[in-house]
């Protein structure tokens, strides 16, 4: 007797790394969905894995920022998935919103408060079921603030918590929480600036690195664990010698 399939639905289904993880699951035998604001991007990303994989791959309007409707927008999909994934992520202009509260709170939203409600809702349905996994797309960002990107870094932080929180909260009803770290992807968001090679990844890899996460029930991954290293060597430097240093 063939395993009925199993379902993912990827929020940020036109992010470059959502893109290569729906098709790191579809090519490994799991039926997904798309969900996104851009719905003619989301219909050519679904038709691109559908034609690679045989699997029809259906598509939802989401808007990040639009909270109020997030129950209606899960309540409305056809079937609660077996597991969901945020991909959703705005790095935004550091300096700009240093005097900008718009734009601050635009990248405060788009990577913490956005991201946590949505996956938080969908934990309260799996948690009712007794089934199901998250995954949260975070930042390596988030684990130290730095002049660079502390806006979006400290959203990162807060969703990172968040997971935390979540993965602690639901363990006993059968739901899991995985936490995804990536340090530097060429992506879009990426697009222009001066990445150093060998601690960046394509897309690809970090699909792949999330499907095995999700399989094996990681609790949290650096998408290359080189991260795991210099993450830790970034933590341990006391604060008072952190502040003088431009990293
Ligand atoms: N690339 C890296 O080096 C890197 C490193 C660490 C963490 N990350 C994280 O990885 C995730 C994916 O990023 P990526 O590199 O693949 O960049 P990306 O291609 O720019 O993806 C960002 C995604 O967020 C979506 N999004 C932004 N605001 C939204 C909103 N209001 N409602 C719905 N969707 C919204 C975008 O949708 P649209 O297509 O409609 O704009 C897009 O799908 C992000 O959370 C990012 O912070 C990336």
């Amino acid at each position: 007797m063939t395993r009925p399939k199993k379902s993912l639905l990827v929020l940020g289904g036109t992010s470059d790394i959502g893109r290569a993880t729906a098709l790191a699951h579809a090519e490994n035998g799991w039926t997904v969905a798309l969900a996104g604001r851009d719905e003619a991007a989301l219909a050519r990303e679904a038709a691109d894995i559908a034609t690679r994989t045989g699997t029809p791959v259906p598509v939802h309007g989401f808007d990040v920022l639009e909270t109020a409707s997030f129950a209606a927008f899960v309540d409305a999909l056809p079937n609660l998935p077996d597991a969901v994934i945020s991909v959703v992520g705005l790095l935004g202009d550091q300096s700009r919103a240093q005097s900008d509260l718009d734009h601050a709170t635009l990248i405060m939203r788009s990577n913490y408060e956005g991201p946590s409600l949505i996956l938080g809702l969908f934990a309260e349905r799996f948690c009712a079921r007794g089934s199901g996994t998250i995954i949260g797309v975070s930042s390596v960002a988030g684990d130290r603030g730095r002049a660079s990107n502390y806006v979006y870094g400290s959203a990162k932080a807060g969703f990172t918590a968040f997971l935390s929180g979540l993965r602690n909260r639901c363990f006993k009803a059968g739901v899991h929480v995985v936490t995804v770290e990536p340090g530097f992807v060429r992506t879009r968001m990426t697009a222009g600036l001066p990445l150093p090679g060998p601690l960046t990844v394509d897309p690809r890899v970090a699909g792949e690195a999330i499907l095995s996460a999700n399989e094996k029930r990681k609790n949290t991954i650096y998408v290359s664990e080189k991260w795991r290293l210099v993450m830790a060597v970034i933590k341990s430097i006391p604060e008072g010698v952190f502040k003088r240093l431009s990293i």
